[in-house]
């Protein structure tokens, strides 16, 4: 009777666990999802985020980090897109400082859309196409991305805490991606995002100051490099908006970032997290040798991580607020 029940209890198990990895599968993402109802999405976006990205160099950045932040909080459903409200406030004016920006190039995006298929093309849609874009037109691959999310209604301030800190050790990390369905290779992947942008001194501030009780530099960054950062962001910084670019190239896709962590060049704790087990550096290694392993793996990874199901329910039709 005993026996018999385990096995009831593992097959119950194993089902829920089957349901959880595959979540995307009930909800199935599709390549040609807008083939007939709205076959110029991607070239009416792509023209948006091109003209922005003219405007302002840091765009692609921003539109990256808004896709991972959307799909780690209530998977890929806009959610991040939303405005507070009078009784809520949104994730978008959540700690800690998440530093979002370039929200008017989605509001752009989804006019566009909008004029041509209304009330066809979600949001969260239009983020993970952006995103692509950002990636594409800064010089990294192109990939087909499935489509078919749906907008979700929710969207809290204090569920920003869930997403991984800059400040996260190895074990931590992992277990922020584990608990989204990602693996350590994705985690190593999708940390080649860092390849844009820049970092502000509050987010890299722990390696600087009182790191330990013997020295007040983390002692895995390189010398002068740990030099360059203390100067741009002293103890005490009042300097607005001081910090440093990622990798020597924030607005080039390149694997430059994975080259600069081998040398102790990293500006988060996070990335250099990932040079602290064999089989992540292992990895990292790898994409610092090759430009096209990185990218095929980044791909893989990013079509993944944007499969995170949502509790999406709706077309919105103003990105900003529910229906
Ligand atoms: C959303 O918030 C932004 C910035 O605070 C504001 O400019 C915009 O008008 C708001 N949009 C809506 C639809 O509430
Ligand atoms: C990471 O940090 C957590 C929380 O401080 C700690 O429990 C864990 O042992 C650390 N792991 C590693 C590999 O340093
Ligand atoms: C958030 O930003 C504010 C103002 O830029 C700064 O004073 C504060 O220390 C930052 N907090 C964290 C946790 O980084």
């Amino acid at each position: 009777m005993a026996a018999k029940n385990t096995t009831i209890f593992s097959l119950l198990f194993g089902l829920a666990f089957l349901g959880l990895a595959h979540i995307n599968l009930i909800n199935a993402l599709n390549p040609n999802y807008y083939d007939k109802t709205c076959p110029n999405v991607e070239s009416i976006i792509t023209s948006v985020v091109k003209k922005a990205m003219l405007n302002d160099r840091t765009v692609p950045a921003a539109l990256l980090r808004m896709h991972f932040h959307d799909c780690f909080i209530r998977g890929c459903d806009g959610s991040v897109l939303l405005n507070s409200t009078g009784k809520n406030k949104a994730e978008k004016d959540g700690p800690p400082n998440i530093s979002l920006h370039a929200f008017y190039v989605i509001d752009h995006a989804k006019k566009a859309v909008e004029a041509l298929c209304p009330k066809i093309v979600s949001c969260a849609d239009i983020l993970a196409l952006a995103a692509r874009d950002a990636v594409t037109l800064s010089g990294g691959p192109t990939w087909n991305v499935p489509k078919g999310r749906l907008d979700g209604r929710v969207s809290k301030a204090a569920d920003t805490r869930q997403l991984p800190a800059p400040t996260f050790n190895i074990s931590q990390l992992q277990q922020s991606f584990a608990q989204r369905g990602l693996a350590m290779d994705d985690l190593v992947a999708l940390s080649g995002g860092h390849t844009l942008g820049f970092g502000h001194c509050s987010s890299f501030q722990n390696r600087l100051n009182n790191f330990s009780s013997k020295q007040s530099v983390d002692p895995t960054l390189q010398a002068s490099f740990a030099a360059s950062l203390r100067s741009v962001c002293p103890a005490g910084n009042t300097v607005k908006n001081a910090g440093a670019n990622l990798d020597s190239t924030p607005t080039v896709f390149d694997n430059r970032y994975y080259k600069l962590l081998l040398q102790g060049k990293s500006i988060f704790s996070s990335d250099q997290s990932l040079v602290t087990t064999a089989n992540t550096k292992a990895l990292v290694s790898k994409f610092a040798n090759s430009k096209q392993e990185f990218e095929k793996a980044f791909v893989t990874s990013m079509i993944k991580m944007s499969s995170i199901s949502g509790g999406g329910q709706e077309i919105r039709l103003d990105c900003r607020v529910v229906n």
